[in-house]
């Protein structure tokens, strides 16, 4: 019989919801080699360069009174953005938009900044071997520069920078600047001069707050629509990874990488959608040696806390209590005090008390469940 591969193809993605289709679809890719299943599996994924961190996305969500606040002082000049890592500065600054655009952390030294600066300003000039107030002189007035991670410059050089940059205006030469910092306190720590702090920054600080697990939620959500097909994410699986970048170091930064990577795990292992069980595989740490250091009571429990979560994101204490039964009953094992064992697996980080219950944050259960029972076995 004559088959269109690719109109079926087209078909079954579209027709996802159809329950028929996706029955037809599931029987269609047993029947397919290995090379077939490869052309089929990117149904989840429909724009992978919107959640690159570079990417610049024309909504901005939560940051509404901030980006008003960046554009009243640029108008005047200059603002500081100061803010925790994964906190959406880069991002806001781009999004407002620059003539050049520069890594201090990168570009040490005043002159490899400006260097920078020029080569974007003016392609065909050279700036080499040029001394730096030729260089300054060469920054048309009225254009916009962003000064990312400026703390990120050596001291002395930064000292100077700043006062060269804050003083244009005195020179009769306006140019405007978004600088970058992660924390400006420090940052004044590190100009060390009120003078030229007050010129600097003064009060044009715009401080951003990290966002609350709503605001994650508000902003994956937003993020995913742009980037992955409808249907393949859901309140359940946005919520568990806002969790995450709600307690990780790099703030949106992981949330963003961690909806990427869990899309292309769902996508790679031939799910319809992104599963609790990618997002822990997508935050997986190498902790699996720490199950080896812990007594009977944690491991048992340990194994019913990862049973219970199995097809879920989260579990209340009941539904740990009723696994924990079966498990106890399975291995012939009777835990001495639940609260105590629990509280210390909780203490430890194998357990994660989240928004929504407890769950397992950083490990697929199913390879947890295979570990422990392999040690409860021996
Ligand atoms: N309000 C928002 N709406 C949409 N996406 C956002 C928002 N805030 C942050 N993001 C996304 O989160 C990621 C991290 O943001 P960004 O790189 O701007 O953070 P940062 O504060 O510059 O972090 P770092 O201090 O590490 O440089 C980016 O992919 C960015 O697009
Ligand atoms: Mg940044």
């Amino acid at each position: 019989m004559y088959f269109n591969f690719k109109s079926f193809v087209i078909r079954s993605v579209e027709a996802r919801r159809n329950s028929y289709a996706i029955a037809r679809w599931k029987e269609f890719m047993q029947s397919q080699s290995f090379l077939s299943k490869c052309l089929l599996i990117f149904v989840i994924i429909k724009d992978a360069s919107k959640l690159e961190l570079s990417y610049i996305p024309s909504k901005i969500l939560c940051r509404e009174e901030e980006i008003n606040k960046i554009k009243l002082y640029l108008k005047a000049g200059k603002v500081l953005i100061s803010g925790s890592v994964g906190t959406g500065k880069t991002m806001l600054a781009r999004y407002i938009g620059g003539d050049a655009y520069v890594n201090c952390y990168v570009n040490k030294t005043e002159h490899r900044v400006l260097e920078d600066i020029l080569k974007q300003l003016k392609p065909r000039f050279n700036p080499a071997g040029l001394p730096t107030q030729k260089l300054w002189n060469e920054i048309e007035e009225g254009k916009t520069i962003i000064l990312d991670e400026i703390d990120g410059m050596h001291a002395d050089e930064l000292r100077h920078f700043a006062y060269t940059l804050s003083r244009q205006y005195e020179f009769g030469r306006k140019i405007k600047y978004i600088a970058i910092t992660r924390n400006h306190f420090i940052l004044k720590q590190i100009i060390n001069d009120d003078a030229t702090w007050s010129t600097f920054a003064g009060k044009s600080i715009v401080e951003l707050k990290p966002y609350t697990w709503e605001q994650i939620k508000e902003i994956l959500f937003y993020r995913a629509e742009e980037s992955l097909y409808p249907n393949t994410y859901d309140d359940d699986s946005i919520s568990f990874i806002a969790e995450i970048t709600l307690n990780s170091p790099g703030h949106m930064r992981t949330g963003i990488e961690l909806l990427r990577q869990s899309a292309m795990i769902a996508e790679s292992k031939g799910h319809e959608k992104i599963e609790i069980e990618d997002i822990r595989e997508a935050n997986r740490e190498e902790w699996m040696s720490d199950i080896e250091s812990l007594d009977d009571d944690e491991t048992i429990l340990l194994l019913a806390v990862a049973t219970a979560c199995k097809n879920k994101a989260y579990v209340s204490v009941e539904d740990i209590k009723e696994t924990l039964q079966i498990k106890q009953e399975e291995y012939g094992m009777k835990i001495e005090n639940f609260d105590r064992t629990f509280q210390s697996l909780l203490q430890q980080g194998f357990v994660y008390e989240g928004n929504r219950g407890y769950t397992i944050l950083d490990c697929p259960t199913s390879i947890l469940i295979e570990e422990i029972e392999k040690k409860l076995r021996r």
